[in-house]
């Protein structure tokens, strides 16, 4: 029996050898020292042995019994400490690699303009309205003193909806549809989307953005118009800004301008962006006319005003010195990235 032992002995510690983890180290000392286990296996047969050699077989078996668990229990306190070790080095974290940046969107230049704009005219005192983008032909048209033979009426130039309806051409009408509602004085702009049966090109889109002005109250004149004007290109372009003003006509204005804003580029010196004529056209204004006064419902012989209209997307372009208007709706990532 003594042997027996030994050599259970010597197969745990060389079975201990082997072990490569907790749960291994678990079986085995169910193997070794379990209720099914060798050292009790060996325990069971003690009965055979004479009653006198019993009390030191049994002293054998319970230091045999002392000595594995000890083993198993060194053992067991390197292998945690190693496993725990393993576990730290796996979920180290390197503190010194650089972080995964989160790429940003931003906003589209023509929000940024539209956004500008906004504020400067918030900032002037003018209110933010906004009108359907589909029109009857009264707000888009008639209401506007625009004849029924002009050619911004042609099918070439408007998308006709069925039952008296067209895609609004311009912002205009929302002049209209504010004045009807007889709050004077008036002090709003409009920003939208308009539509026109337009080829794509450079410089033309059949869906672009606008934004329309209106300014009505008592004695209103064409100096206010201009001072408002000047004062807003200033604050879009910079105080070194110089504005004229052209004689233009439009149905809706009497007199009729556009006002050119000099060259952001070269100063007024003449240069690619301006083709050399130092000025360019920002948008299109004048008092409105008499006519349109009346037909919304404005008394002309108390009431004046003036109103302006001006392009968005050409206003982006120009301040961000965008050449060509396709690029603003391609959405191509690496040109929305430089805004
Ligand atoms: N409606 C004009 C256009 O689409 C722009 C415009 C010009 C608006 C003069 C106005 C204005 O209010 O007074 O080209």
């Amino acid at each position: 029996m003594k042997e027996k032992i030994e050599q259970l002995q010597k197969t745990a510690l060389e079975s201990l050898e082997k072990v490569s983890d907790l749960k291994e180290l678990e079986s085995l000392r169910v193997s070794l020292l379990g209720k099914k286990g060798e050292l009790t296996g060996i325990l069971k047969t003690m009965g055979s042995l004479p009653a006198e050699e019993r009390p030191a077989a049994g002293q054998l078996v319970n230091n045999a019994r002392a000595f594995i668990e000890g083993r198993l229990e060194e053992f067991k306190t390197t292998l945690a400490a190693k496993e725990r070790r393993k576990k730290i080095e796996e979920e180290a974290i390197d503190v010194t690699i650089p972080g995964r940046t989160k790429t940003l969107g931003g906003l589209h230049p023509l929000t940024k303009v539209k956004s500008e704009l906004i504020d400067i005219f918030i900032g002037m005192g003018y209110e933010i309205v906004e009108g359907p983008d589909i029109e009857t032909y009264y707000y888009n048209f008639d209401a506007l003193n625009i004849p029924e033979d002009h050619p911004a009426r042609d099918e070439q130039d408007t998308f006709y909806i069925d039952g008296g309806f067209a895609l609004r051409t311009a912002t205009s009408p929302v002049q209209v549809r504010v004045m009807e509602q007889g709050k004077l004085p008036i002090r709003m702009v409009a920003p939208g989307r308009v539509f026109r049966s337009d080829e794509v090109d450079a410089t033309h889109s059949p869906v672009f953005h606008q934004m329309e002005g209106l300014v009505v109250g008592k004695d209103i004149t064409m100096g206010n118009l201009k001072a408002a004007l000047e004062n807003f290109s200033k604050a879009l372009f910079g105080e070194n800004i110089k504005v004229r003003f052209r004689p233009h006509y439009f149905p809706f204005t009497e007199p009729s301008a556009e006002m050119d804003v000099s060259c952001f580029a070269c100063g007024g010196e003449g240069c690619r962006i301006c083709k050399g004529e130092g000025w360019i056209e920002l948008l299109g204004c004048g008092m409105v006319h008499p006519r349109v006064l009346k037909m919304s419902g404005i008394d002309p012989d108390v009431y004046s005003g003036y109103a302006f209209g001006m392009g968005l997307e050409r206003t982006a372009m120009m301040k961000y010195g965008i050449a060509d208007m396709r690029l603003m709706y391609e959405n191509d990532v690496k040109f929305l990235k430089q805004f």
